[in-house]
């Protein structure tokens, strides 16, 4: 007979065993990309009102960059080692107790919390409430390419800019993530929209429906905008002496609504325009009047390339250094 010790040890050991197992891609210590491990975790099991998820796929956002080299780890503390990835589409697995309203088999989409494990990983947990209904018309894991910037800017266009029909828009940054769905959603509201947009990703914009696309490395937005806009919408990391210089096209009682929100939006009090620095929040749903559009062929998911989860750390890379090319979308398995 073993002594206590060693027959706790062994137990442990064989306990551990037995607990499910599955593939994520964790950081055990803030820093470059190369932190990011590919590795076995125990699969997680759902709580009250928690359902599991069989992850298809997740997307990279680039806060993720910054939570993984330790930047927010006052706003956004998480527990190390940590699992990314706040999208998430896939497929309910397992039902937490008090869950009522979704299934087993379910196929859904959503924007999970950044402080507790993401979806790069076989399965995640996720509050049922923040689920929606993946849409039926396009492929499951593209539909991860939709919760957090298609939420962005619905909040940014709806909520806090109160676009209005014939409104004129100023989009800055539109090329990339949030800016696809920006233009098409301002479009389709009966706004006038103006987007900035190198060459690069002037040819998305224009088919996203933009009336007006202005190339940002060659013409002075300033100068070419000559009539006031009613919102301008900020996207992109330009410096706060631009940023002051765009708001100045804002009509008197008009707004100014940023995302890149390491800077503070410019008001203008003197002139009644508001300023708002937007955190994007889960909302199931506004999650779920984005599905129907998506399925009613009026708003398209853009996916600028798709990788497995194990190259996660690449994906990664490629932000840091700047040339990842809009929304990835990050594949749980090979099928
Ligand atoms: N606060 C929040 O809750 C929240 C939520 C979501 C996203 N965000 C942030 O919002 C920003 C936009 O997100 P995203 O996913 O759309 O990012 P993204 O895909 O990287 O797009 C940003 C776009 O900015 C453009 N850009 C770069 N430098 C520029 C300049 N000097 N002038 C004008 N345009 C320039 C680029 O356009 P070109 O293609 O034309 O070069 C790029 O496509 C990011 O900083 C993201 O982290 C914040």
């Amino acid at each position: 007979m073993l002594a206590w010790p060693q027959r706790f040890k062994f137990e442990a050991h064989t306990i551990k065993s037995e607990a499910p197992e599955m593939k994520a891609v964790r950081f055990h210590e803030y820093g470059d990309p190369d932190v990011l491990r590919h590795e076995d975790v125990d699969e997680p099991v759902p709580g009250a009102g928690q359902v599991r998820v069989r992850v298809a796929a997740t997307t990279f956002n680039g806060v993720d960059g910054n939570i993984r080299a330790g930047f927010m780890q006052g706003p956004m503390p998480v527990t190390l080692p940590h699992i990314l990835g706040v999208d998430v589409a896939g497929t309910i697995d397992a039902l937490g107790e008090g869950v009522s309203g979704l299934a087993v088999g379910d196929e859904v989409i959503g924007f999970l919390p950044f402080t507790v494990d993401g979806a790069a990983a076989e399965y995640v947990l996720a509050p049922a409430e923040s689920l929606a209904p993946a849409p039926t018309s396009i492929p499951l894991s593209d539909a991860a390419a939709l919760p957090v910037v298609g939420l962005t800017a619905w909040q940014a266009l709806f909520e806090h800019a109160e676009l209005k029909p014939g409104h004129r828009i100023l989009i800055s940054g539109a090329g990339g993530a949030v800016g696809g769905y920006a233009v098409q959603l301002a479009k389709a509201a009966g706004a006038h929209v103006i987007a900035t947009a190198s060459p690069r990703s002037s040819g998305h914009v224009t088919a996203a429906g933009a009336d007006e696309v202005i190339d940002h490395t060659t013409t002075e937005v300033t100068t070419t905008v000559t009539e006031p806009v009613d919102v301008l919408l900020n996207l992109a990391p330009i410096d706060p002496a631009r940023f002051t210089a765009l708001a100045a096209l804002v009509r008197d009682g008009g707004v100014v609504v940023s995302t890149t929100v390491w800077m503070p939006a410019p008001a203008d009090e003197g002139r009644g325009v508001r300023a708002i620095d937007l955190f994007v929040r889960s909302d199931a749903a506004q999650l779920s009047e984005l599905v129907a559009r998506v399925d009613r062929g009026e708003l398209t998911v853009d996916v600028a390339d798709r990788v497995p989860l194990a190259e996660l750390a690449s994906v990664h890379a490629r932000a840091a250094a700047g040339i990842l090319p809009g929304k990835v979308v990050i594949l749980a398995t090979s099928v």
